[in-house]
């Protein structure tokens, strides 16, 4: 087997403890059984920032990580990536800045990322590179001298091609993508959207639908969606820590039954929306007061950005009205916590939930709704209310799939889930779980990197011909 050389923002850490974002931990669940080096940026800013040392820490999986100075997590982390491209790749152009400092610092970064890790690489690794922040660093790595494979996943949507025209190097940087041998998307409505840029924007063309040609240049799309390790989250579900927290959630709510909401606080995640959704049922179904809460679990994520602190302010003040107008003397309907859980912590309290609600407005995919899934106890399951427009909705078709615009949609699954029997909770429930346990974070790594490593060959075959 060949050495995976996987690069990140994000990385790490592989322990269980407290960490919010499904690249992290769908990166660590795949990795922890294949081992390989997976290099990126620490958190942390110093004055020297790349050009500094890098941070090593030996195990199966070599973590390589570097700093960033300032500059660097300001115009490349907070700037291009998460103000500019974030955003766009969730149709949210309205609050896309489209700084041109930002743009020069993302460049900067990612060829300053790949000079660093060109020393690292061997001859017959894999270089896998995953998301947003790094759709340029696979040229740079070619341009560097690197012949082995290069794939790219997005862990994002891709959205219509309209609306990733509105960057202003949207050609610029779709033509950058076109040196990967493999990229890879999480729906194929990603992929078709991709597809489309590449045929409208860049002139390119394509026999088969999968295989795009722009001037000779060419890069073959897949779709592969990213799942958990679903045996070890049920595991965890029952574990003694687990189970503390649920009798700790059953004391507290006794006769009430919890909604559960995890999200980064992010306005992709539609928690606002989810709150109104909430509001209707409590106002369409009175007799459900002090029956029912919502418990939103909403760890701060990039604080330092506009739109997101608005957002905090936005979900609290929101909460606060709809609890001083419908919450009683012992009830409040909606709960906020912004710390992070352990992973067992977290498997618990969805265990203990009667049902979810996991609405995002655009979503990759969206593992809580999976983690959700494979932490129910079979006896007696809770219920998963998914948003059309989140990535698992194209494999989760059982749960029931919501509009998060439409709070009369969200207010009547809340009712259907409140009073689903317990045949049909099971039913839906025995279908999802199956989905869940098929497509885990490893097969999903495996899958890519086989036709990554199929594609490479194909083409080298084809080269030496
Ligand atoms: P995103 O990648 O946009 O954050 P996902 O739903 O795909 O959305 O992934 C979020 C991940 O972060 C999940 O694995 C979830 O368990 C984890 N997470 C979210 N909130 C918390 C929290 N408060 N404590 C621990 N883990 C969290
Ligand atoms: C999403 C992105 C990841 C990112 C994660 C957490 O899952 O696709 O690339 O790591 O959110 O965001 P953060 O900015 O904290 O890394």
């Amino acid at each position: 087997m060949t050495r995976i050389v996987i690069v990140s923002n994000r990385v790490g850490p592989l322990s269980d403890e407290g960490k919010a974002g499904g690249l992290a931990v769908g990166l660590a669940d795949a990795l922890r059984k294949r081992g390989g080096i997976w290099f990126g940026w620490s958190g942390e800013q110093t004055p020297e920032g790349i050009d500094g040392p890098a941070h090593v820490e030996d195990g199966p999986v070599k973590l390589v990580t570097v700093d960033f100075s300032e500059e660097d997590a300001d115009e490349f982390y907070s700037g291009f990536a998460n103000q500019t491209l974030w955003p766009i790749l969730h149709y949210r152009v309205n609050l896309a800045n489209f700084e041109r400092r930002f743009e020069t610092g993302y460049d900067r970064v990612n060829k300053r990322m790949a000079a660093k890790l060109m020393p690292m690489l061997e001859s017959g690794d894999t270089v896998w590179i995953h998301d947003y922040h790094y759709l340029t660093l696979g040229q740079a790595i070619r341009q560097g001298g690197f012949e082995g494979p290069i794939g790219f996943f997005l862990h994002t949507p891709f959205p219509a091609p309209e609306i990733f025209a509105a960057l202003p190097n949207a050609r610029r940087l779709g033509r950058s993508m076109l040196e990967y041998n493999v990229i890879g998307f999480q729906t194929e409505r990603d992929r078709r959207n991709f597809r489309r840029f590449v045929l409208d924007e860049l002139g390119g063309t394509t026999e088969d639908g999968e295989l795009l040609d722009v001037d000779g240049n060419h890069v073959r799309t897949g779709v592969f969606p990213i799942g958990i390790d679903a045996e070890r989250f049920a595991e965890f579900a029952v574990s003694s820590e687990a189970q503390r927290r649920e009798r700790q959630v059953r004391n507290l709510i006794r006769e009430c039954q919890q909604i559960i909401g995890v999200d980064r606080l992010d306005y992709t995640k539609g928690i606002p929306e989810r709150f109104h959704g909430f509001e209707r049922f409590l106002e369409q179904h009175p007799e459900s007061r002090g029956r029912i809460f919502l418990l939103q679990v909403a760890p701060v994520s990039r604080g330092n950005v506009d739109a997101y602190s608005d957002l905090r302010s936005e979900m609290e003040s929101l909460a606060g009205r709809i609890n001083g107008e419908h919450g009683g003397l012992d009830w409040a309907p909606i709960r906020i916590l912004t710390r992070g859980f352990a992973r067992k912590s977290l498997a618990g309290i969805y265990r203990s939930s009667r049902m979810a609600l996991v609405t995002p407005l655009r979503d990759g995919m969206n593992l809580v709704a999976k983690e959700y899934v494979a932490a129910q106890n079979p006896d007696d399951p809770g219920v998963l209310i998914l948003s059309r427009f989140a990535g698992a909705a194209a494999e989760l078709t059982e749960a029931l799939i919501v509009n998060p615009h439409d709070d009369e949609d969200v207010s009547g699954a809340i009712q259907k889930a409140f009073h689903m029997p317990l045949g049909e909770r099971q039913e839906r429930w025995n279908a999802l779980n199956a989905k869940v346990r098929k497509t885990t974070a490893e097969s999903w790594a495996a899958n890519f990197l086989d036709v990554l490593d199929q594609i490479h060959r194909d083409e080298n075959t084809a080269r030496r011909a």
